[in-house]
């Protein structure tokens, strides 16, 4: 256990030095796939606006990130199918909504001109999901939005474990974070790897009375066919929600799933000028970085080799 941890810090100093690295650790491809499987991220863009490639016309998703920052304002010129709407700020700390469709938006974006999600900005980048005509998501659905959804069009995949029980969850997101959520539950929960499919609010079996979580201002959701929230049927209610069956209340699997799609699911980052640095306040950082991998890299290596000898004369 401390030696695999051990190894995958090592790889892991290594791996982040891997572009100065490349010349004198010839060969980092075993480095490469060791540091992705222990480390694994994505990054993903969200489409502001078309005439410039750069921010804020361009904003950064990231896995494992924190989100925050200050809101940001879809320029009203830009043509964007929800321009004039407030984008980004939602923090990782508030990604857990509830059962009902509209839950999870930060304090900072309380307000809404209609039902549940309609006309509402995008606290974490993310549009929300749409069930069709249901409680304000009809907004958010149609072929021509889909190609243009952060993240990419709406699917759905099953979560089952592996081995198989009959435990069988499903995420419906945009593919690039249901894509990124399933490789990652297989990672933490071992979950069994699927492929996703296209989600149709209208042909699918999964309903929104399914839906056991929603997560990131609605844009995401985990459900369980087993369950029927005949609180989230029909228009918006102050109904409380059924409780999760019995099978499912106290499961490891179910409560893995849960945390790490909290802590992991990809979210809008700061702006990236947020922090105002100069381009010399830059180039020094990428200095002191640079110098600083280099005193690790060494470290690193020593330390390892350390380590290994000590390891192998308790053998
Ligand atoms: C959902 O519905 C669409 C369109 O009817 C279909 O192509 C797709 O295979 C369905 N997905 C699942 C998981 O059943
Ligand atoms: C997921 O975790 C959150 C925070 O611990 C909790 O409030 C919520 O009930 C959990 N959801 C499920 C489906 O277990
Ligand atoms: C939930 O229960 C209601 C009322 O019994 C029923 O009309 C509905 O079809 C059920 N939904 C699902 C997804 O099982």
């Amino acid at each position: 256990m401390t030696h695999h941890f051990f190894r995958t810090i090592s790889l892991a100093i290594l791996c982040i030095l891997l572009p100065i690295g490349k010349a004198a650790a010839k060969g980092g491809g075993g480095c490469n796939d060791a540091v992705s499987a222990a480390i694994k991220n994505v990054q993903f863009r969200d489409y502001l606006a078309v005439n410039s490639p750069y921010e804020p016309a361009v904003r950064i998703f990231s896995a494992w990130s924190g989100g925050g920052g200050d809101k940001a304002m879809i320029p009203q010129d830009s043509g964007h199918p929800f321009a004039g709407r407030y984008v980004g700020s939602g923090d990782r700390s508030t990604i857990y909504g509830s059962r009902f469709y509209g839950s999870g938006y930060p304090s900072s974006y309380t307000d809404n001109g209609g039902d549940a999600v309609q006309g509402r900005g995008f606290p974490y980048g993310s549009w929300p999901i749409s069930w069709g005509a249901y409680r304000g998501g009809e907004e958010y659905t149609s072929s021509t939005l889909d190609v243009l959804r952060p993240g990419g069009p709406l699917v759905t995949v099953s979560v089952t474990p592996n081995p198989s029980t009959n435990e069988v969850y499903q995420l419906v997101g945009d593919r690039d974070s249901v894509m990124f959520m399933m490789s990652d539950l297989v990672d933490w929960c071992h979950a069994t790897p699927q492929w996703p499919q296209i989600f149709s609010e209208s042909g699918n079996a999964t309903r929104p009375e399914n839906v056991i979580q929603y997560y990131r201002a609605s844009s995401f959701a985990l459900t369980f066919a087993g369950y029927n929230n005949t609180a989230a049927v029909g228009a918006a209610s102050s109904t409380a929600s059924v409780p999760l069956p019995d099978s499912i209340v106290n499961s490891p699997f179910l409560a893995c799933i849960n945390d790490t799609i909290a802590v992991a699911l990809p979210i809008l980052d700061w702006p990236r000028d947020a922090k105002g640095l100069s381009a010399g306040a830059i180039v020094g950082i990428v200095f002191g970085a640079i110098v600083g991998a280099t005193i690790l890299f060494v470290l690193g290596i020593w330390a390892y080799e350390k380590f290994k000898s000590w390891y192998i004369d308790r053998l």
